[in-house]
This record gives C-alpha cells, sequence and structure tokens, in this order.
C-alpha cells in the first residue's frame, strides 16, 4: 500500500462568475511510498503550490481522487479532515510559521499538546529531534531572538516532533541564502534517513532538491518527467540541471 497515492488530479480556479477559470493541474497522477524524500520542481506558476495544497489537504482538488494512508481525504467532512492533518500531517513553509509569544521549545512541542500526550512523552521526544537538529541551545530563546535558518530548523523539528505520515513543504528555504539552506537541506536528509520520514517537498531550487531521493517535474499542470538520485549528488545535481533546461519556462534560464 503505497503512503499516498493521487489519480487524476485536476484543479480549475474559477472567479465567483466562472469568467475567468484558471486550469492549474491537468490530470496527474503518481504515488509517494513509505520513506520516500521527493522534491517537485517546474516552472514558475507550473502548478507546484497548487498540488501540495491538494495533496495535503489544504484545497481541494476539482476532480480525482487523492488518498493517505488507504484514506480517500476527498471524502473527508472539513472537521475529519483537520484532525487528520493535524495528527498524521506534517507542514513546513517558506515563512517558518512560529508562534512569537512561545520560546522555541514551547514551539516544537505544539502538536504534542494538541493532541494531550503525557509529559514525560512530550519531554523524551523533544529532547530527540533537539539532538538530531543540533538545536538544544535554542531551546528557551523566542523567534525574533534567532537566524531565518534557525526559525526553519524548529519549525521541521516541529513538523516532524508526532510522527506523521507525510511531510509536506512548500519552498522551505526560499526565504535562506545558500548556507542556511544547505543546513536545512541536511535537516531534511537527516529526518529521511533516520526517523525513516516519507517526505513531499516542492522547491525551485535545484540544491535543494539535489538532497531528495527522486524529482518529480510539472509543467503546465502535468507531469514532465521524473528522475532518481543514484546516490552521487554532483552528478544528481548535473541531471536536474539538465532537466530544467528541456523544461525550459520562465525563472529557469541557465
Ligand atoms: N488562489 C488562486 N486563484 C486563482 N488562480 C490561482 C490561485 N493560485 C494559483 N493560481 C494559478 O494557478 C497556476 C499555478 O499556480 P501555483 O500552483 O501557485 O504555481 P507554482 O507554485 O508552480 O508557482 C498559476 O497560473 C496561478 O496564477
Ligand atoms: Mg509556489
Amino acid at each position: 500500500m503505497s503512503k499516498l497515492n493521487c489519480e487524476n488530479i485536476t484543479k480549475i480556479y474559477g472567479d465567483k462568475y466562472d469568467q475567468v477559470n484558471t486550469k492549474a493541474l491537468n490530470g496527474i497522477s503518481f504515488q509517494v511510498e513509505e520513506g520516500e524524500f521527493i522534491a517537485i520542481m517546474g516552472p514558475s506558476g507550473s502548478g507546484k503550490t497548487t498540488l501540495l495544497n491538494l495533496l495535503s489537504g489544504i484545497d481541494k482538488a476539482s476532480s480525482g481522487k487523492i488518498t493517505i494512508n488507504n484514506k480517500n481525504i476527498s471524502e473527508m467532512s472539513k472537521n475529519e479532515l483537520a484532525l487528520f492533518r493535524r495528527e498524521e500531517l506534517g507542514f513546513v513553509f517558506q515563512d517558518y510559521n512560529l508562534l512569537d509569544n512561545l520560546t522555541l521549545s514551547e514551539n516544537i512541542i505544539v502538536p504534542l499538546v494538541l493532541e494531550k500526550k503525557t509529559p514525560e512523552e512530550i519531554d523524551s521526544r523533544l529532547i530527540r529531534v533537539m539532538e538530531l537538529f543540533g538545536i538544544y541551545e535554542l531551546s528557551r530563546k523566542y523567534p525574533y531572538n534567532i537566524s531565518g535558518g534557525e526559525q526553519q530548523r524548529i519549525a521541521i523539528a516541529r513538523a516532524v516532533i508526532n510522527e506523521p505520515s507525510i511531510i509536506f513543504a512548500d519552498e522551505p528555504t526560499g526565504n535562506l541564502d545558500s548556507k542556511n539552506s544547505k543546513n536545512i537541506m541536511k535537516c531534511f536528509s537527516k529526518m529521511n534517513e533516520e526517523l525513516n520520514s516519507t517526505i513531499l517537498m516542492v522547491t525551485h531550487d535545484p540544491i535543494a532538491a539535489s538532497y531528495a531521493k527522486k524529482i518529480i517535474f510539472i509543467k503546465d499542470g502535468k507531469l514532465h518527467s521524473e528522475i532518481i538520485n543514484k546516490g552521487n549528488r554532483r552528478e544528481f545535481l548535473n541531471s536536474i540541471f539538465n532537466c530544467l533546461v528541456v523544461l525550459g519556462g520562465e525563472g529557469y534560464d541557465f
């Protein structure tokens, strides 16, 4: 059984009067297996964010079927979906979304507090993720006291702390310089390799994508091609550049 399965999904954005319609996704199907780390790439406006939003239940598909752990998310009520997302999915966004009036360790444990875990369980999981991501020394600080790269590491720790079935990330390095981006991507690799997290990440950054094990390219709302990382990140990066040249489009002029 795949972790996630999407079949022939489409998304049409329309205005109230259906005067202007945009077909953002046009018949996309693929599977995500347990432990995969997939990057989704494509030119600006190709539908990457739309795809991630549909797969993670942030927005509804116009047609098609999406199942996660064999549960059809398109058929869930609003409340069921909200609970499912809280319990089963993890999210990392471009702009961190930390709560300013909580310390960093309080930010990380929010998902566990919502699930009413015991203080012992919360403590042991917190220590584990803080060690894994090297953020121990940050725990008593507040979001406004630390850098963007550090904030994103906290956001990643928060996304993974309740051991979600899938972690969705939309341009997680979008606001970071190259050094911080690399640190963040190393955190994603650790999460994938040491916690066996399943990750689906949208990025337009070839270097960030080169940390994934597989890349799916989309163009004009359709799947275009995919490539697999055979273990050598330099070689993989070269293949990514080649694919982006073939893909063409705005934002990829090499
Ligand atoms: N909320 C929206 N309403 C109308 N059109 C949208 C909306 N969100 C995205 N679009 C359109 O859908 C297409 C795909 O957008 P998006 O998924 O954001 O692309 P990407 O993330 O690859 O840049 C674009 O043409 C965009 O203008
Ligand atoms: Mg986007």
